[in-house]
């Protein structure tokens, strides 16, 4: 398994990235389009919100998209994370996520997380690195659809398989 390194997203890492997330389940379900998710990352970029990427051999294998204190105002939100459809299953994800952990543990509050109700790949992973459910907001961002509140608290260790 080959490490990936991290970097801050450029404006150009955009179109790529957008294409990950179209290419997923959640894109297919919520009908996500990768012209207008892609400008949706560019006017996170120009806001100043934090995106960073993962390369393997120098190549944007994934990204994600966190706020600081996005949940509650107060605790570290992951608001949007992806790899590569080709490239999954081979670690990014997890470097991302340990990545949205140490760059917000000093804010000192518990990681959260929202993942949709069918998305069970992404809770079963979630939950690998030390997530646990604590709620279901039924009908969140689209009708029929619910959102799961997936939190870790600080110290807790990840899960063995
Ligand atoms: C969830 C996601 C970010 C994980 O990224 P990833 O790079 O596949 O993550 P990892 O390789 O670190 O871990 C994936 C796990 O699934 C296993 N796996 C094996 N083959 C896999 C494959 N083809 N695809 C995905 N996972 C696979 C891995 O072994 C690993 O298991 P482990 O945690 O026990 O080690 C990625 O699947 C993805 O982009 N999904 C689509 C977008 C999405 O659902 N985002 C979450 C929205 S809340």
């Amino acid at each position: 398994m080959m490490t990936p390194s991290l970097r801050d997203m450029a404006e150009g890492d955009t179109a790529a990235c957008a294409v990950m997330v179209c290419a997923s389940l959640v894109g297919e379900r919520y009908g996500f389009k990768p012209d207008s998710m892609a400008a949706v990352l560019r006017n996170a970029l120009a806001s100043g919100s934090e995106l960073f990427v993962a390369e393997t051999d120098g190549r944007v294998a994934g990204f994600a998209w966190i706020d600081p204190r996005g949940a509650f105002s107060s605790a570290p939100y992951l608001r949007l994370i992806a790899v590569d459809e080709a490239l999954r299953g081979a670690g990014t994800g997890a470097a991302l996520l340990a990545e949205f952990e140490s760059r917000t543990a000093a804010v000192g509050r518990d990681w959260c997380l929202l993942v949709s109700d069918f998305n069970e790949a992404a809770q079963a992973f979630y939950a690998r690195h030390g997530y646990v459910k604590v709620g279901v907001l039924p009908d969140f961002a689209r009708e029929g659809i619910a959102e799961v509140l997936m939190v870790k608290k600080h110290g807790r260790q990840a899960l063995a398989n």
